[in-house]
């Protein structure tokens, strides 16, 4: 049997990056189901659908294929039509279509059993807003990482100027809010803790300090 541990919570609270760590810890594998999301927004963006919700949401889902594969250092690459673009979801533009599209119900049905496929073949810490609630309510750790609104921000403003991006702190700070509120009441699948989670919050925690309790919570609950 697989283990899966269920990694949930807001934008910016640096899931991606202690769970790649923690992962690589465990020999488990990081699965991040934003990428998902951020892909059936990029395929949205690109056949200009807008505003969403829309009709054409469920037109573009037929005619695209969304999968997942790991590279041999078992990093994750997000496949649209056989294309790589696990690079091109990476803009602050795809994070904003990302939000949006994630709160379409047929959305998140396509991607439900992609998501539920992997944890059945792997060791898994798989990342998301509704691991815990809804792809995978019965993983053996689920753990809830928030941090204030602030230090989520400075981290992903810091994160985009180390990419050489031209970017504003207040408008980061402003698109967390807006993505937070998006994200937790949309009426499917909202962003809110699990039954049963550990609550995590690193906002005065450094990296290696959250990368430590996370591993700790997953030993203590395995
Ligand atoms: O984790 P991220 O920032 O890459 O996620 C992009 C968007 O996708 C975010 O606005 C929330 C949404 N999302 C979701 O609704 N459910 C998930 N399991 C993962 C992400």
């Amino acid at each position: 049997m697989s283990v899966a541990v269920a990694l949930d919570g807001p934008a910016g609270a640096g899931k991606s990056t202690i769970a790649k760590r923690a992962a690589k810890a465990l020999d488990f594998i990081y699965v991040d189901t934003g990428a998902l999301y951020r892909t059936i927004g990029l395929a949205a963006s690109r056949n200009n659908i807008e505003p969403i919700p829309s009709a054409e949401v469920d037109d573009l889902l037929s005619n695209i294929t969304v999968d997942l594969t790991f590279n041999e250092n078992g990093e994750q690459i997000v496949l649209l039509d056989g294309e790589d673009v696990s690079g091109l979801i990476r803009t602050p533009k795809a994070s904003m279509m990302a939000s949006k599209i994630s709160a379409v119900p047929s959305v998140r049905a396509y991607l439900l059993d992609l998501q539920r496929n992997i944890a059945k073949s792997h060791n898994i810490i798989m990342d998301g807003r509704d691991i815990g609630t809804v792809v995978l309510p019965d993983a053996k750790v689920k753990i809830f990482l928030t941090a204030s609104p602030e230090a989520r921000a400075q981290r992903r403003f810091k994160e985009l100027c180390q990419k050489g991006m031209d970017v504003k702190y207040e408008d980061i700070l402003s698109d967390v809010i807006t993505r937070d509120y998006n994200d937790s009441h949309r009426e499917t699948a909202p962003l809110k803790p699990a039954d049963g989670c550990v609550m995590v919050d690193t906002t005065e925690l450094d990296f290696e300090q959250s990368v430590e309790k996370i591993l700790s919570v997953i030993k203590e609950n395995i």
